[in-house]
């Protein structure tokens, strides 16, 4: 593994991203795929689940917990595969289709989570991270940290606080259960049976974390196509007809807002994250499930991700939402630059060049580290 020295984008002071903002085209999806309960790769919709409103107050996020939780293993590094396999698979498509796969072809290719943390590393530094890439083809590929990262990041939490998160983790996904059905909603029948079989299904629930809906879509940030794949937690309705990302819900928890304080607080944190991954994919609501410190919903409200950056920008903690697009397209640019000087070499063992951008306390910066290492995240296309 060869070194160099590390080539840095400063991130501080934010004024220097202050100019005309960036174009951000309209996501439009490409693909979509499913995992199943085992993890295995669908190319369709069978995952997707369709939004149908929970009810305050029967809403116990600790109900199943911890017999209803199967959880996935998070130490194994799925890269960037499923993704991938979606993209070529829609290449094709296309290609049959209609004689060309220009919509697919992308500068940056990641998943949301990824991009997610590039948008807000402006204001949210709180703990750091470290993104690897591979450039193959002329298109640059991200992928979120390494699983051992992961699990060390796991261990610093301490055993002792551990069994809290786990059941707060847990909180988040039954509230998917109860504001979700596994139906269209306009294929149920309105009537005392109707909202039987619908209360069964919350009631039962069983959170699955290898069970996922996946969402491909194409945008453009300034001069950079991207191509991205998220997951998804719940459609309006099915269908696809030209608005596709527009039908998706983001479901969300958070802590009940009791004083000036959690108001900061949530609009500091929790509405930039949420405006973040939801803006990429041009996920339009998002819908809060606000629970007491027991677990139990109290209030649901949905937010409309457009109107974000507008409740936030003219507060003294507030956070502007042009800032981090203005820093995202600069950091890109930066990126495609400082990566078009190296040779884009596959070896003969066929493994493709590793590097990797980090950000590390104090976060006035990202370090893009120029090693060339063999631990390969994409398998060759
Ligand atoms: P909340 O976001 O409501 O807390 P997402 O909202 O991104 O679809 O994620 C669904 C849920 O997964 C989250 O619900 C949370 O419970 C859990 N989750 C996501 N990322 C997590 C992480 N880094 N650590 C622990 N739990 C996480
Ligand atoms: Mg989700
Ligand atoms: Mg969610």
């Amino acid at each position: 593994m060869s070194r160099a020295l590390p080539r840095t984008f400063m991130v501080q002071p934010l004024s220097r991203f202050s100019g005309p903002l960036p174009g951000y085209t309209r996501p439009a999806e490409v693909a979509s795929y499913s995992h199943d309960k085992h993890r295995q790769l669908h190319h369709d919709d069978r995952a997707l689940a369709y939004y149908h409103a929970a009810r305050v107050g029967e809403t116990d996020l600790n109900t199943g917990y911890p017999d209803r939780y199967i959880k996935r293993d998070d130490g194994v590094d799925e890269r960037l595969d499923g993704l991938c396999e979606a993209i070529q698979q829609a290449k094709q498509r296309k290609l049959q289709e209609h004689g060309t796969d220009e919509r697919l072809l992308a500068d940056v290719v990641c998943f949301r989570g990824v991009m997610t943390r590039l948008l807000c590393a402006p204001y949210d530094c709180s703990d750091g991270f470290s993104i690897r890439i591979s450039k193959y083809k002329g298109t640059i590929y991200l992928c979120g940290e390494t699983p051992e990262e992961k699990r060390e990041a796991e261990r610093m939490r301490g055993d002792r606080r551990y069994p809290m998160m786990d059941r707060m983790g847990y909180w988040g996904y039954r509230f998917e259960g109860y504001s979700t059905i596994p139906v269209p909603p306009d294929q149920l029948d309105r009537g005392q049976e109707e909202d039987t079989r619908v209360r069964k299904w919350k009631d039962d629930y069983v959170v699955d974390t290898h069970q996922e809906y996946c969402s491909v879509f194409a945008s453009r940030l300034g001069q950079t196509r991207l191509l991205m794949g998220a997951e998804v937690d719940c459609g309006k309705n099915p269908g696809k007809g030209e608005d596709v990302m527009g039908r998706y819900v983001e479901l969300k928890t958070s802590k009940l807002i009791k004083n000036d304080r959690d108001v900061r607080s949530f609009e500091r944190y929790k509405l930039l994250k949420f405006w973040a991954q939801c803006f990429l994919p041009g996920i339009p609501r998002i819908v809060v499930g606000f629970r007491d410190e027991a677990g139990v919903v109290r209030k649901i409200q949905t937010i409309q991700t457009m109107e974000i950056p507008r409740m936030v920008r003219h507060q003294s903690h507030g956070w502007d939402a042009s800032v981090c697009l203005k820093f995202l397209d600069e950091l890109l640019m930066w990126l495609k630059t400082e990566l078009s000087s190296l040779p884009e070499e596959v070896d003969m063992d066929g493994d493709i060049p590793v590097h990797s951008i980090s950000m590390k306390a104090p976060f006035q910066s990202v370090e893009l580290d120029l090693y060339t290492g063999r631990d390969g995240f994409l398998l060759r296309q």
